[in-house]
């Protein structure tokens, strides 16, 4: 199942948007947007459907699906901006490509942990994708809680121009680290009621706790399962 989480922007909802008041600097923005939007969102496709190629052959294989759900999303120009100024750096075009990764996202959710390093063996296997970072939060979760397998892969999309690479930020993560992540994110971030010290010391005791659900589960699918030769 694939979840797309916002749809694509064209250039006349940017004009939509732009004041008329808006300087030469502002429109040059949105327009470069349009563009970012477009190559990221490609670059995002391609890195989805080897993701589901792998799936698919994984299945046929092994009569295991590692995937459960993929979504992913193409940043907001908000966030983008946002993200800009909170690092200090000026909000141009450049500066999109050469210091935000996150632009595309995909979020890999897998049914088992073991799943997220056969994805991540089996993606980076091919000579298509290169690993531009890789930060283990399973293996070290953050102090929040936080677990799941971050790779920004380098990935090459075909254009009229020629062959173009742009990162692309792949959250790996069971289907019960997905489960924290949004509800902390909901609770941390989005609900009105204060978030306390204990609140959090509780959501990290939650992630511990899940993270022995999700041993447990693949101990328990292990005892019934092929060897993988991967
Ligand atoms: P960003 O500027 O946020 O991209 O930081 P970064 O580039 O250092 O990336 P990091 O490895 O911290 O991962 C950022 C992304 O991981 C966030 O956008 C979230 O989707 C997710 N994430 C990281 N930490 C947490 C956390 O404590 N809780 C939740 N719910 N999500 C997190
Ligand atoms: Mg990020």
């Amino acid at each position: 199942m694939l979840i797309e989480k916002h749809r694509s922007v064209c250039l006349r909802d940017v004009n939509l948007t732009l004041p008329k008041s808006a300087t030469p600097a502002q429109q040059e923005l949105a327009q470069g947007m349009v563009r970012v939007n477009h190559l990221y969102r490609s670059a995002l496709k391609v890195a989805v459907a080897q993701l589901e190629i792998l799936d698919e052959e994984f299945a046929s294989m092994y009569d295991h699906s590692p995937i459960h759900h993929i979504e992913y999303r193409i940043k907001s120009l908000d966030s983008i901006i946002g993200k800009l100024q909170r690092r200090n750096l000026e909000v141009n075009i450049d500066n999109i490509y050469a210091h935000i990764h996150d632009v595309a996202g995909v979020r890999v959710i897998c049914n088992y942990l073991d799943d997220i390093y056969y994805m991540r063996r089996l993606l980076t296997r091919t000579e298509s994708f290169g690993i531009i970072r890789e930060t283990d939060y399973i293996k070290e979760p953050k102090p929040s809680g936080y677990r799941s397998l971050h790779l920004i892969l380098d990935v090459p999309i075909v254009i009229s121009e020629g062959t173009l690479h742009l990162p692309v930020e792949v959250q790996l993560r069971t289907i019960a680290m997905d489960m924290w992540a949004s509800l902390e994110h909901e609770l941390r971030y989005k609900s009105d009621r204060n978030f306390s010290e204990s609140d959090a010391a509780r959501l990290q005791l939650c992630s511990e706790a899940i993270s022995e659900i999700d041993r447990e589960m693949q101990n328990i699918y292990l005892g019934n399962s092929p060897e993988y030769d991967l």
